[in-house]
């Protein structure tokens, strides 16, 4: 287990960047990720870890490419419905160990018709990573209905890891460190709606500051007009300790 974590956060740094590109799970071919193979190609070396499903996984990652893997592993709807809370596991834990995942993803809705199941079948997913030493992540998906403040988001962090999982993923907020003082897991951000870039470097210094232990963004790198400048720069606020205006000065100087 241990040694699977220190995969996803970095010892050297006690932080972590993980590129998201798991969106296809239940968005279908998400801007930018059409050909998730090429934006793969492109970021995956300034990644510590990718998180994706196991069809992507094995279709487009080239197997000698020594990058940890974080595994998606709940899903079954789509964005044509309304009830994307509804998910259920979709990837077995000997499939995740074939695949050599060093964690597995899955996402639970606090507050949603389905918060039942999605907690439970965290609980369960967490029994099975103690079982075989593999860490899990809590990734708390906030519906059109649920607040994103830092009340709803301590509470579903918290949950989450009173119910075992070893990281939580959530979204940042005004009062973050609230969240993050609350949580006794590491926490991690993801980057959320494409937003301007300035902007989305912000977001992670303010997060890393506040007390998150990384980025798992997806749409405000693969997205960005400048994805290679974009990673490279966040990785800078996450692992040098760079501050949102020296991050800034960075992605200028990357981007020309
Ligand atoms: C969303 O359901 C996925 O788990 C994404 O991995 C997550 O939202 C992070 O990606 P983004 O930074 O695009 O929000």
């Amino acid at each position: 287990m241990r040694n699977r974590l220190a995969g996803l956060i970095r010892p050297e740094t006690g932080r972590c960047l993980m590129l998201a590109v798991d969106h296809g799970y239940f968005q279908g071919p998400t801007t930018g990720l059409e050909r998730p193979g090429e934006a793969i190609e492109l970021l995956a070396e300034y990644a510590d870890s990718l998180m994706l499903t196991r069809g992507v996984l094995r279709n487009v990652v080239d197997p000698q490419r020594r990058v940890p893997i974080v595994l998606r592993v709940s899903g079954g709807t789509s964005i044509l419905r309304d009830d994307l809370s509804n998910e259920d596991l979709t990837v077995s834990m000997e499939d995740a160990l074939r695949l050599n995942a060093s964690c597995l993803a899955i996402s639970i809705f606090v507050g949603s018709a389905s918060e039942r199941t999605s907690l439970t079948n965290l609980a369960k997913l967490c029994d099975r990573g103690q079982k075989y030493g593999v860490p899990i992540l809590a990734v708390t998906a906030v519906g059109r209905e649920m607040a994103r403040d830092a009340r709803y988001l301590s509470l579903a962090c918290r949950i989450a890891a009173e119910l075992g999982a070893q990281v939580v993923k959530t979204y940042y907020c005004e009062e973050f460190e609230k969240v993050v003082n609350s949580c006794p897991v590491p926490v991690v951000i993801a980057g959320g709606k494409k937003i301007e870039e300035r902007a989305a470097i912000e977001l992670a210094y303010r997060a890393i500051s506040a007390g998150a232990v990384g980025v798992d963004m997806g749409r405000n790198i693969f997205q960005s007009k400048w994805p290679v400048s974009m990673i490279r720069t966040v990785r800078s606020i996450v692992h040098e300790g760079k501050s949102d205006a020296e991050a800034w000065e960075l992605f200028q100087e990357l981007k020309g």
